[in-house]
């Protein structure tokens, strides 16, 4: 077999895939990419356990196209291109690309991965979906790690558009745009992070889990009220912006001054951010005056506010047309 130069892996169009670990996650990553046309492998850990699997992702595209979430015909498609292999090793044996997807256990990680790692072709890419351990350390099972490196799905897999791409030290740079390209053929939205552990997705929302827990323990607040104040109020944000633009346009003299109160009574784990007391010493406030995270330019600034209030009062609508989320 001829193998790929380096190079070739820039211009590759991955066109068959194995998902080893056909639970939540494996089970909706094989939809997506069977989906976007790609011919799917399924491992699970015994070959009843993979047949099984199969069948509940089939009847579950049924109900997800009887509930008008998927295109008529996608649950036709979806019996057709994902196949319940007999073992990691059939599964893998002649894919572009294999994604693991088996439980958050190192051991089993590591134990999966080397099995992968020892039956894959010479050109296969192979991603962990891995929530939090560090990429660098699953490596490990590999003799080469060149081809190699996070890509961490949302659950649920079929409807969450972001995917993290976690490259590690070792990971060979030109492997990751054909897996970012069969990615947004699939409809999804790659984004590129260092190696780290949590990542950006799970740092962030375990510091905001730990935090609320702390609230409901210091008896400020319920969980159903924080519930409620998350998604009426900065919640209500973030579907548009992320923290940074956020604070851009909150004004960072604000968010400087607030910070002075939250280390006054949080001491340390709250003071100012060094980069945030650096802009705003440097007179960048935000997008109203200088520029701050994003340098949004001042002509801009409008634009971004009529897009804003647009935005929030659709949300508005949207959440009236569903409902309230069904918790009581
Ligand atoms: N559930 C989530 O919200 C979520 C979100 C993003 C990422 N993840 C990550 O995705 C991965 C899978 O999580 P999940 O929620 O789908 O778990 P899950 O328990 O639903 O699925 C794991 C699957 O792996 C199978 N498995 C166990 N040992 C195996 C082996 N030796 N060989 C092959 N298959 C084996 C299990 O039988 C099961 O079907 C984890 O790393 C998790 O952290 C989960």
């Amino acid at each position: 077999m001829r193998l790929l130069k380096h190079t070739d892996f820039m211009d590759r169009k991955i066109k068959t895939a194995a998902i080893v670990g056909a639970g939540y996650m494996g089970g909706g990553i094989a939809q997506v990419l069977a989906l976007s046309g790609i011919e799917v492998q399924l491992a699970d850990a015994e070959p009843q356990m993979t047949q099984k699997s199969l069948l509940r992702l089939i009847s579950e595209s049924e109900q997800f196209e009887r509930d008008g979430l998927f295109n008529p015909g996608a649950a036709e498609i979806v019996r057709e291109r994902v196949h319940a292999a007999d073992s990691i090793e059939a599964a893998v044996a002649s894919a572009d690309f294999v994604e693991e997807a088996v439980p958050e256990i190192p051991e089993i990680k590591h134990s999966v991965l080397h099995r992968i790692s020892q039956a894959v072709s010479k050109d296969t890419i192979v991603g962990s979906n891995t929530s939090t351990l560090p990429i660098a350390g699953l490596a490990e099972a590999f003799t080469d790690r060149s081809r190699f490196f996070g890509v961490h799905f949302s659950n649920p897999a079929p409807f969450i558009p972001g995917v993290e791409i976690i490259p590690h030290s070792e990971t060979d740079p030109e492997v990751l745009s054909p897996v970012e390209e069969m990615l947004r053929r699939a409809g999804k939205i790659p984004a590129r992070l260092k190696d780290a552990a949590g990542f950006v997705l799970n740092r962030l929302q375990y510091v905001l889990f730990k935090e609320a827990t702390r609230l409901v323990e210091e008896g400020v607040a319920t969980p159903e009220a924080i519930d409620l104040i998350v998604r009426t109020t900065f919640g209500f944000r973030l579907p548009f912006f992320g923290p940074f633009v956020i604070a851009d346009m909150a004004g960072l003299d604000v968010y400087a001054a607030s910070f002075k109160t939250m280390e006054q009574h949080f001491g340390e784990r709250l003071n100012t951010p060094e980069m945030l007391a650096e802009l705003v010493a440097k007179g960048h406030l935000g997008t109203k005056a200088g520029g701050g995270f994003l340098n949004i330019s001042s002509e801009k600034t409008a634009e971004l506010i009529a897009y804003r209030n647009r935005a929030y009062h659709k949300l508005a609508e949207l959440l009236k047309e569903l409902g309230p989320a069904p918790v009581d």
